[in-house]
C-alpha cells in the first residue's frame, strides 16, 4: 500500500524481509526487517517523514547540547518513531551549560516526552535532575531524561506512555551509553569482554562509563592509557577500588589484549595523532579494534588496526544503541534497530 511518500510493507509473522528502496530517484539502504508486528512502516526520506502532520497532539523530544549542529540523533530518533508510528517528533537544541537547568525545567513544563543530552550536560545533569535510575548513579552521568507524572494511584508514569497527564511532573535521569558499548562490542566485533584484557585509550566521561561498565561486566585485566596521565591514574584506581576483581592499572600492558577501545577524541579531525604510541604498543597486539568515533567513517587508528590484521569496528553501534535504548525508555516499546541503523547511516555516510 502506498500513502504519499510513504510505504508501508505488510510482512507475515515469521518471515524476515529484505529489501532496497528507489524513491524519487534516490536509492535508499537495504531494510532488514525482523518483523514483530504484522506490519512495519518504513520512511521513505528516513530523516522526515512521519505518519501525519504536526497537531496539537503531537509531542516532543530533544538533544540538548553544545555545540549540537552535526547530531545524527534526530534522522535516527525520528525514523524510529516514525516506525513505531508515534506522533511524536525529536528536535536538537543548542543549549549552553548555564541554561541546562532552566531547558530542562522548560521542557518538563511543556510536557516534553523526554531528552538526550550531550557534550557538555552529560555530568552537569546528574545534579539537575528530580531523581536518578540506578543506570545513572552506577555510571555516573545521565544521557537520558525520561519526564514522568504521577497519576492518581501514586505512582509515577513516563509522559511518553500516558494520554492525557494532569498530575505534576518529574524528571528522571538516566544512563544507556554505558551498556551501548558493550552491546555494540558483541554485535559489532563479536568480542565478550568477560574475561578480556583490554587496554582503554582515554580519561574522559565516555572512557570512565566504559571502564566502569566492562569492569562491571567481569573482564579480567583494563589497562588505561591517556594524554593526561595523571587522569588515567586516578581512573584505575577508582576501578580498583569499585572492582577489586579485576586487574586495573594506568599504563600499557606488556602482552596482547582482546580488545582496544579508543574512548579520546584523537581522530575526530583530519591531522590528528594517533591515540596511542605504537612503539610502546603494536596494534597487531590486539584481536578487535573499536574506536568510538563515528565520523570519519575510518579513523587513521581503525586503518592501521586493519592494515595490522585486527578486527575493526567504528562508535555507530555505540551511538545506535544508546538512543535505541532512550526511546525504549520513552516509549515503553521496543525501538526498531533496523529502522534507526539504516537512518544513522543515511544521515552520517549518505
Ligand atoms: N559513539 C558514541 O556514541 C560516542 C559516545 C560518547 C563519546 N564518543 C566519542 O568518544 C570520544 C571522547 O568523548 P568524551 O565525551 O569522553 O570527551 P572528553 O570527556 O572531552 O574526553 C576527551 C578524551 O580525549 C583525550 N584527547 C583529546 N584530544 C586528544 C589528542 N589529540 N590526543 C590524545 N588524546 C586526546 C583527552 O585526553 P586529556 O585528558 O589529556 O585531555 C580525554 O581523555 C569523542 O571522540 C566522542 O565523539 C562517542
Amino acid at each position: 500500500m502506498q500513502r504519499g511518500g510513504d510505504v508501508f510493507v505488510a510482512v507475515p509473522k515469521g518471515s524476515s524481509v529484505k529489501m532496497r528502496l528507489e524513491l524519487g530517484g534516490k536509492n535508499l539502504p537495504l531494510f532488514r526487517l525482523r518483523p514483530s508486528p504484522v506490519a512495519f512502516y518504513l520512511p521513505a526520506r528516513m530523516s522526515s517523514v512521519h505518519p501525519g502532520p504536526v497537531g496539537s497532539r503531537t509531542r516532543l523530544v530533544a538533544v540538548y547540547g553544545q555545540p549540537i549542529h552535526h547530531s545524527a540523533s534526530p534522522a535516527m530518533q525520528n525514523a524510529g518513531i516514525a516506525a513505531l508510528g508515534l506522533d511524536w517528533r525529536y528536535l536538537a537544541c543548542e543549549v549552553a551549560p548555564d541554561d541546562l537547568r532552566a531547558a530542562i525545567a522548560g521542557a518538563a513544563a511543556m510536557h516534553f516526552v523526554g531528552l538526550n543530552l550531550t557534550v557538555p550536560h552529560k555530568l552537569l545533569a546528574v545534579d539537575l535532575v528530580d531523581v536518578l535510575d540506578e543506570s545513572a548513579r552506577t555510571w555516573g552521568a545521565v544521557n537520558t531524561i525520561v519526564f514522568e507524572a504521577r497519576e492518581a494511584d501514586g505512582e509515577w508514569r513516563p509522559l511518553g506512555q500516558l494520554e492525557r497527564p494532569t498530575g505534576p511532573v518529574r524528571s528522571k535521569g538516566y544512563n544507556t551509553d554505558a551498556d551501548a558499548i558493550v552491546r555494540s562490542l558483541g554485535e559489532d566485533l563479536a568480542i565478550e569482554p568477560r574475561g578480556a584484557r583490554v587496554l582503554l585509550l582515554g580519561a574522559g566521561g565516555a572512557a570512565r562509563a566504559a571502564a566502569l561498565r566492562l569492569a562491571d561486566e567481569g573482564v579480567a585485566e583494563l589497562w588505561l592509557v591517556n594524554r593526561t596521565a595523571s587522569k588515567a591514574e586516578e581512573l584505575a584506581a577508582e576501578i580498583t577500588e569499585r572492582f577489586p576483581a579485576v586487574h586495573a592499572a594506568a599504563g600499557y600492558p606488556d602482552s596482547s589484549v582482546e580488545i582496544l577501545l579508543n574512548a579520546t577524541s584523537a581522530g575526530l579531525k583530519p591531522g590528528d595523532p594517533l591515540p596511542l604510541d605504537i612503539e610502546r604498543f603494536p596494534l597487531n597486539g590486539a584481536d578487535g579494534v573499536y574506536d568510538m568515533i563515528y565520523r570519519p567513517h575510518e579513523t587513521p587508528l581503525l586503518a592501521a588496526a586493519r592494515a595490522a590484521g585486527c578486527s575493526v569496528s567504528n562508535g555507530l553501534g555505540m551511538l545506535l544503541h544508546q538512543g535505541a535504548a532512550a526511546l525504549d525508555l520513552w516509549s515503553g516499546r521496543h525501538a526498531p534497530r533496523d529502522v534507526m541503523r539504516a537512518a544513522l547511516e543515511q544521515e552520517v555516510y549518505g
